[in-house]
């Protein structure tokens, strides 16, 4: 029998599985490859969360079933980390959901929020879920391009004429950017916020990359801007600030309808994260801030070393102030590749994976994407392999 999923047909293979694929038959052929493809932390989760972690395991109490929506501590301390923060106002009770990570929260809350055939409007290139999200719901994409800044973005958005009773349902917006880099102030949300509200559109932000801004550049909540309650909400994941990527927990805030709506499909799905992951992210939130800096500081000097070192080996990038991601155009001697086939031979030719840029969208295309996880010891030794490949097919080339 040959079954038929058409659901599943409409998501092409995961961008970074046609990379691994190759990543894994160069390392079976014994080469070493650094890998910078997927934005994967490498750094260790800090001890106290760790700490917390492990006691909290022992007691059996914390064995059971959890609260799908998490435990009134732990959006205790949402709210009051962003009151702290940005001096936003949440309602534990009615503004905040733990997820299972902003990805599961992300995609569970599109799902929530409209029907099969609902148009959503999502930057083009994009973090695939932004984007897939919408489509394993049954909408029909609206793109705005990001490549070429948040500016043109924004234009687009004004730009969109759609009669009354048809607008889009849902604005995708993340900044800091994955993969672009882009970063934006309050007042671009506050655009954005006053044209969701003319129009009738709901908003999610996704903030994953919330403190890993660099050279003085800012990364606002959309909570920030006044009544943007009225019409989003805003996901924040642990995996980046606090480098806990394996333990699954994130948060959504905002809005208190959209928040009962999610609550209400995920009381469905799950029986919610495991409460000693809840109890240790408490502490996270709570205790933890000063290691945030630190971590955004380690991407930091990757990023300079990377930056740096690519363009001594001729490839200029631009310098990105947000985000663990360095986006690169492809040199003009390599142009011609594409993205795919450039990060294959990166592979081959530098011992180098990254992540293709059309993997991100049509927009992404001519670009890869680089995630600061591997040591500076490692970045320097991608840094020298990217040279002699590079210098080595121009050779090839001319
Ligand atoms: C924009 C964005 N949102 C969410 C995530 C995933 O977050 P989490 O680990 O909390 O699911 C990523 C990870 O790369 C990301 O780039």
């Amino acid at each position: 029998m040959n079954y038929r999923f058409p659901l599943i047909e409409k998501l092409p293979p995961y961008v970074f599985a046609t990379i691994t694929q190759y990543k894994m038959e160069a390392r079976r052929r014994g080469e070493d490859i650094i890998d910078l493809g997927m934005g994967n932390p490498d750094l260790p989760t800090p001890e106290p969360i760790v700490e917390k972690m492990i006691e909290a395991a022992r007691n059996p109490r914390n064995h059971r079933y959890s609260m799908s929506r998490g435990l009134p501590n732990l959006r205790l301390e949402i709210a009051r980390w962003y009151q702290r923060r940005y001096q936003v106002e949440i309602d534990p009770e009615t503004e905040a959901i733990a997820t299972m990570g902003a990805k599961e929260g992300f995609s569970h809350l599109v799902m929530a929020l409209v029907e099969p055939g609902m148009r959503v409007i999502v930057p083009d290139p994009s973090y695939p879920i932004h984007s897939f999200a919408a489509t394993i719901a049954g909408c029909e994409l609206i793109k705005l391009p990001i490549d070429e800044g948040p500016e043109r973005m924004m234009e687009s958005l004004r730009q969109l004429d759609f009669p009354k009773g048809e607008q889009p349902r849902l604005l995708i917006l993340s900044f800091p950017h994955n993969p672009t880099t882009v970063c934006v102030g309050k007042e671009f949300f506050e655009e954005a916020v006053a044209i969701a509200k003319e129009r009738g559109y709901l908003i999610i932000h996704d903030l994953a990359y919330a403190d890993l801004i660099f050279d003085g550049a800012s990364a606002p909540s959309i909570l920030q801007v006044p009544g943007a309650k009225d019409v989003a909400v805003e996901m924040f994941s642990m995996s980046k600030s606090y480098s806990m990527a394996g333990w699954r927990v994130g948060f959504c805030a905002g809005n208190p309808q959209v928040i009962a709506a999610l609550t209400r499909l995920k009381s469905y799905l799950d029986y919610g994260i495991f409460q000693p992951i809840q109890i240790a992210s408490i502490i996270a939130l709570r205790d933890c801030d000063h290691y945030v800096p630190e971590i955004a500081d380690v991407y930091r000097q990757r990023r300079d070393l990377l930056v740096k070192g690519l363009a001594s080996a001729g490839w200029e990038v631009p310098m990105p102030h947000g985000t663990m991601f360095v986006w690169a155009k492809l040199p003009p001697s390599h142009a011609h590749l594409g993205s795919l086939e450039f990060a294959r031979q990166l592979i081959v030719g530098a011992g180098v994976a990254v992540s293709p840029g059309n993997g991100f969208g049509e927009r992404g295309e001519g670009y890869v994407r680089f995630a600061l996880v591997e040591n500076e010891h490692r970045i320097a030794q991608a840094v020298r392999g990217i040279r002699t490949f590079l210098r080595g097919n121009a050779r090839a080339t001319s």
